[in-house]
């Protein structure tokens, strides 16, 4: 039965409003494609549809115009090589209508028209995302109880120590003074995108909200949980919003309702996972993910445009307008060096992300940084796991943890102060964890000053995340102006051209080598441009590079601001072996926020300087968000339709076909490989950089950068076109440069010493810091020394990672500028005793002098 467009039409407009629940699938049967549709001027739904054999299903989720189509499964699967019977019958038409011969027929004049009514098609193929879940393991004896002056009954309380911390008071999640106050998530609804919810347990049965449940993997109402292995949504969900009863204990905002979207249960495709994350979107305020690409350090993977379109989506439309609020999981695979700006889910300006701190307030190394880290929370580690409910009636787990147990801890606290301001835009919510997180640790080498003022460490991200000093802030909170933007132009180096050949395959052309000493490229942001285009104050920094190289892993590419702020994008990865490069991947990182974005910045390129591998540095480009000066002219961002080319089609090519048979359709491997068994049990650290490797500390105003590229644009003007001479002055002038830069740094150490006695003085308890040395080893000089000792216990057997980098100390990496000779001089200029002898840096660095030969590539000024 076919119906009438105007029907349709109306159909659409009038379910657009409401939570649909979605028509069941069909995938053994029937092949499906969502295609995306201009409206009401083009060819009508339907006539495009039977063009391409197909009929209309219904809305893909909650992106209006766009469309669930679907087709009998054809006898025989495409072999390789041959095209999707939909998608060649859309090629075919494509051809008919670009062919100039008989342009007036009838024939090419449809064609035109139905190509020109499709902005975008793509074959559905359900996919299995990676639930980041700990294994079931034994928990270590759990710590004394604690006096529970709250009057609750629920018989774990007392070991929930991420809410109550007897050992460690100044390490939990703080939120028993927010109770005090009279707020425990009342009127606020989470959603879990997950696995299974055991919405019959006893505590969370009066939590949950069936209405906004679906279960996506069987196509059922409820998101019932199945399997053995099935519990680790109602885990998290626990940890929000379990009931203040008899049954285990009880969730950070234990009045608070939880829906279950279930998508971890088996393969998914990118629709549904589309139409999840924008589920009942109008009424769920918070999205708890703790899913992601797989996290073993060798994955470089983002949400298609489907998922980026829905994501923005929530934002522009969900919770009325004021932003769905997700929640990401940073990772698990910080001991296969994975680092979140490689997820495309975790890197989003978009997400808040969260990694872990651990109940002693030391960084779990299963836990991943990077430089959109936004916060962290506590998790599993140095001998403790979260302790929440449950699947079964009254069933409770003590072995909860990994990055997967912290983001729904941040869920808890954001469903609070929704119940203190609900008008809080998913803007505000961020601002607010940059404004109220805590500082841990302030002595580990990894908190960097910001231009604003504020320390920002890869591995923490602005801190730990504070209920009480969330909730407080957020009463007292004016809302920011809207978002706006700057998209800077893409700069192609030496012709540097990138086709994407499908099955993630790419064709890199032209572009400048990898100079040993690296490469760099500067982008100049004026005040007419942040004028024109309405932004007044920085929040994200995305960076977009297009790097071919033969092993990903040996590539490091860092950001430097205009006040001499550096970001690292990409640290070494170990493991990382792809040759695919970086086609047009987008980094994003929080360092500059607030940071008067006028001036040059400058991304810088390096990689091993290997025998073996090498690459090229091909283009790139910056977009600037925060929030506008004038909001009357703001605008909401439109997700665009772009493929990864480099240079981008001026316009977008209309329709793009995205066929994810010529992409991978490869099942993820089970969540819990990426997890370390031990996750609960390894002591954390606080003393090791997150990237040791990278070129130096970033300045002060006036220094590293700024000299920096001073004497590069100089060198570059000295020995245009000779590069042997410029190889040998390069080395005089490092050496030089080397030299400077050691007197800045032992000055700027002193400083920074200054700035975290201070630090420690205001906000941090002094015992606390204490008891880290005492945990660590022996408290001293040697204290990093003895950390990892005793990571090579017999005892602790499950740390290959760790070991390998002790033993096979790999002998090109950390040839970086300035990292051998500077780095270990630090201690001794009294900045922090206890990374004197950081394993990460000598056992890993070359012993060679580092010859350094900075190329610079002509800029091009946007
Ligand atoms: C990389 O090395 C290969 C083999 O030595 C060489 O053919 C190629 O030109 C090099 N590429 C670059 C960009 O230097």
């Amino acid at each position: 039965m076919k119906l009438p467009w105007t029907l349709l039409a109306s159909i659409a407009i009038s379910t657009t409003h409401v939570t649909s629940t979605p028509a069941k699938r069909y995938y053994s049967s029937h092949n499906y494609y969502v295609l995306e549709h201009t409206g009401d001027n083009g060819t009508p739904l339907e006539e495009v549809a039977s063009s391409l054999g197909a009929e209309v299903v219904e809305q893909a989720g909650e992106l209006r115009g766009t469309w669930l189509l679907r087709t009998p499964k054809p006898l025989l699967e495409p072999r390789d090589g041959e095209s999707d019977p939909v998608i060649a019958a859309f090629e075919d038409l494509q051809a008919r209508a670009s062919s100039h011969l008989s342009s007036r027929s009838e024939d090419v004049l449809s064609a035109r028209q139905i190509v020109s009514s499709v902005v975008f098609l793509e074959r559905q193929v359900p996919r299995e995302l990676v639930k980041r879940a700990p294994p079931s393991v034994r928990p270590p004896a759990t710590p004394s109880a604690v006096a529970n002056r709250l009057g609750l009954k629920d018989p774990l309380f007392t070991e929930q120590w991420h809410l109550v911390n007897g050992e460690f008071p100044e390490h939990m999640m703080n939120a028993t003074p927010v109770w005090d106050m009279g707020l425990t998530g009342k009127g606020v609804l989470t959603s879990f995108l997950d696995d299974g919810l055991d919405f019959e347990s006893d505590d969370l049965k009066d939590a949950f909200d069936a209405k906004n449940s679906y279960d996506f993997n069987a196509h059922v109402a409820l998101p019932r949980p199945t399997g053995i292995r099935d519990h680790h949504g109602t885990r998290c969900a626990g940890q929000v919003a379990a009931r203040k009863n008899e049954a285990c204990g009880v969730g950070i905002a234990f009045d608070a309702m939880a829906a279950g979207v279930r998508i971890l249960g088996g393969p998914i495709s990118t629709v549904d996972e589309a139409h999840a994350l924008n589920y009942g979107f109008k009424e769920v305020g918070i999205y708890s993910c703790s899913w992601g690409p797989r996290d073993n350090g060798q994955t470089m993977e983002g949400p298609s445009y489907l998922i980026r379109k829905a994501v923005v989506n929530g934002i522009n439309e969900g919770r009325d307008g004021k932003g769905s609020i997700f929640v990401f999981a940073s990772g698990n695979g910080g001991r296969q060096d994975d680092q979140c700006n490689f997820d495309g889910y975790t890197n989003s300006i978009y997400s808040v992300t969260v990694s872990s701190v651990d109940y002693k307030g030391l960084h779990p190394s299963y836990s991943e940084a990077c430089a959109a880290n936004m916060i962290s929370a506590y998790s599993s580690g140095s001998g403790n796991h979260i302790v929440t409910t449950d699947r079964g009636k009254s069933e409770c787990s003590k072995t909860h943890g990994g990055t997967s147990a912290a983001a729904p801890n941040a869920v808890g606290v954001f469903a609070l102060a929704l119940e203190a301001r609900p008008d809080l835009t998913w803007r505000d919510i961020q601002h607010l964890c940059i404004k109220t997180a805590r500082i841990v640790n302030p002595s580990d080498p990894d908190w960097e000053k910001m231009a604003s003022g504020q320390l920002y460490s890869y591995k923490y991200g602005f801190g730990a995340l504070d209920a009480w000093a969330y909730v407080k802030a957020a009463q007292e909170w004016s809302l920011v102006k809207p978002q706006a933007w700057i998209h800077t132009k893409t700069v192609q180096f030496n012709n540097g051209k990138m086709f994407d050949l499908g099955h993630k395959k790419y064709k890199y052309e032209g572009g400048e080598a990898i100079a040993p000493g690296g490469n760099k490229a500067k982008m100049t942001i004026t005040k007419e441009m942040l004028t024109e285009n309405n932004l007044e104050a920085l929040e994200h920094v995305e960076v977009r590079v297009w790097i071919s190289h033969t092993k990903r892993g040996d590539v490091q590419v860092e950001l430097f601001s205009p006040n001499g702020i550096r970001s690292v994008l990409a640290g070494t990865r170990e493991f990382d072996e792809a040759d695919t490069g970086f086609p047009g991947w987008r980094f994003m990182t929080l360092k500059h926020w607030g940071e008067n974005p006028i001036g040059d910045w400058t991304v810088k390129v390096f990689d091993q300087n290997s025998d073996e591998h090498n690459g090229t540095f091909l283009g790139w480009t910056m977009a600037l968000w925060g929030s506008a000066i004038d909001p009357q002219k703001a605008t909401k961002f439109v997700e665009p339709v772009i493929d990864n080319a480099l240079p981008p089609s001026q316009s977008p090519p209309r329709p793009v076909i995205n066929d994810p048979d010529v992409q991978s359709t490869t099942q993820h491997a089970k969540p819990t490989d990426d997890l370390p068994a031990d996750h609960g049990h390894a002591t954390g650290e606080n003393s090791n950089p997150a990237f040791p490797s990278a070129t130096g500390k970033p300045g002060s105003q006036e220094d590293d950068v700024d000299s920096g590229s001073g004497w590069l644009d100089h060198m570059t003007s000295l020995v245009t076109g000779q590069k042997l001479l410029f190889a040998g002055i390069g080395a005089i002038v490092t050496m030089m440069v080397v030299g400077a830069v050691f007197v800045w740094r032992r000055r700027q150490a002193r400083q920074k010493m200054a700035n975290y006695t201070s630090l420690a003085a205001d906000d941090i308890h002094m015992d606390a810091i204490g008891q880290e040395r005492i945990i660590a080893g022996s408290g001293g000089p040697r204290t990093t020394r003895a950390l990892y000792d005793s990571f090579g216990e017999p005892s602790t057997d499950d740390l290959p990672a760790q070991r390998s980098a002790n033993v096979n100390p790999p002998s090109a990496r950390g040839l970086g500028f300035h990292s051998s000779f500077l780095d270990d001089d630090e201690p001794s200029a009294g900045l922090s005793p206890s990374y004197r002898d950081e394993p990460t840096g000598h056992e890993r660095r070359s012993i060679d002098s580092p010859v350094v030969v900075e190329h610079e590539i002509p800029l091009e000024r946007p």
